[in-house]
């Protein structure tokens, strides 16, 4: 295996769900302090999929440019990620892989993990591709975050999926194949199967987060990574967009440097963009903090990133990533702003309406309402079967 080939992210895109629920309403409403989401959490408002949207449907809308951009020829595998499963058997990405006609000639599976999950579909791929480097794989992650009304949890829900074609001589980003990597076994943050809101011990879950950051840093410097002052930013997984702050002040503690706001800010100000407006969107949020700095940084090229993807229960990864020569002509900056600026704001009776809604599970015919404007959607539940197609 050529140790010195370059592989990593060759494209990327993301969509989100086209309804949207701002802060200032959820504050306005619920008797909170404004300051609170904007300030104490950093985030501003959460995305919300329409009736008839869902992880399928955000996954093919974010994967559909790159098929159109690369086609599919060269994609023999689809690892689709998320926590938000819509079956306990059936791969989401199938589904996707339909909705797209990719060819038959495709692997497709689904892996979890938490929020983790996106990035262990991104090492399993460059695995993939080290063996063959024709072949690329289309990695997805996507997912729909919701806890209970009224919890604490409420104001950090989200949804989006992001879809990365990973590929030998990637346009985008290389990722450096040094990782340190954690795991401990925690209840902070799980879903039983029989609930549809997440169960959350949150200040637990935040000391969690900390704890395996600092375990795959260390596991990182000591499988031989860069230095701490190589990094020119840090994306960290964001489920509110404070989070990130957090995590950097801790890495700065942890090497023993002095904790300096501003620095903080510079590290990771660039990565939270589309977070604080989309929430948490669970295996996605890492990558959309990526994007976020890809299309809002000045020139990246040859410096190191560094990437922390934290999910719940809990594993952690650190590793690096380095944006190539002439990326910036290959980035969706204007997409990825459009996908936010066309959401339709909800009032609150609507976003609390929406919230209970679920199919019955009665295994009759249910048709979901006709409300997404974009191009796939879930036609129904008809049958115990889900049942997407183009609008
Ligand atoms: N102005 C400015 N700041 C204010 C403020 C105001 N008026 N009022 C409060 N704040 C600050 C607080 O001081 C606090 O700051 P620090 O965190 O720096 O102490 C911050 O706002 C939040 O306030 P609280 O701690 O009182 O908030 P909370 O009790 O409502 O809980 C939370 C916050 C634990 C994150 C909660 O939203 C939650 O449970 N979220 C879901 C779980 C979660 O996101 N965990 C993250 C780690 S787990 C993970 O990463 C996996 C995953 O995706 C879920």
């Amino acid at each position: 295996m050529p140790r010195d080939l370059a592989v990593g992210i060759h494209d990327l895109s993301f969509a989100t769900g086209q309804l949207v629920l701002t802060h200032e309403t959820l504050a306005a409403r619920n008797g909170t302090e404004l300051g609170k989401y904007h300030v104490g959490i950093g985030q501003r408002s959460m995305s919300v999929p329409a009736a008839d949207e869902d992880i399928v449907t955000m996954g093919a809308v974010a994967a559909a440019p790159i098929l159109a951009r690369h086609g599919a020829d060269r994609i023999r595998t689809v690892v689709f990620a998320t926590e938000s499963s819509v079956d306990q058997a059936k791969a989401a990405g199938i589904h996707v892989h339909s909705l797209l006609s990719m060819p038959s000639a495709t692997r497709v599976v689904e892996l979890k993990q938490a929020c983790y999950g996106g990035t262990a579909a991104l090492q399993f791929a460059i695995g993939l591709v080290h063996r063959d480097p024709s072949q690329q794989v289309l990695v997805i992650a996507s997912d729909v975050s919701k806890y209970e009304l009224d919890q604490p949890g409420e104001a950090t829900q989200g949804a989006a999926a992001v879809a990365m074609l990973i590929s030998a001589d990637p346009a985008l980003v290389r990722i450096e194949e040094t990782s340190g990597v954690f795991t401990a076994d925690i209840m902070d943050f799980w879903r039983p199967n029989y609930l549809t809101t997440a169960l959350v011990d949150g200040k637990e879950s935040v000391s969690a987060y900390l704890q395996a950051m600092d375990g795959a840093w260390k596991d990182y410097t000591e499988q031989g990574g860069r230095a701490f002052d190589e990094f020119a930013a840090f994306c960290y997984h964001q489920p509110f967009t404070k989070m990130a702050h957090k995590a950097h002040r801790a890495l700065l503690e942890s090497c023993g440097r002095e904790v300096d706001e501003a620095e903080v800010v510079r590290a990771v100000g660039q990565t939270t963009a589309y977070n604080e407006e989309i929430g948490n969107s669970y295996t996605a949020s890492v990558y959309l903090g990526l994007a976020a700095l890809l299309d809002n940084a000045d020139d990246l090229t040859g410096q190191a990133i560094g990437l922390l993807s934290y999910g719940s229960g809990s594993v952690a990864e650190f590793f690096a990533g380095v944006p190539v020569p002439g990326y910036r002509a290959h980035l969706r900056s204007e997409q990825h702003r459009e996908a936010i600026a066309r959401r339709r704001d909800i009032g609150y009776a609507d976003y609390r309406e929406r919230h209970q809604q679920a199919f019955p599970v009665d295994g009759g015919d249910h048709p979901a309402p006709r409300e997404t404007t974009g191009p796939y959607r879930l036609a129904g539940l008809f049958g115990h079967k889900r049942v997407y197609e183009p609008r």
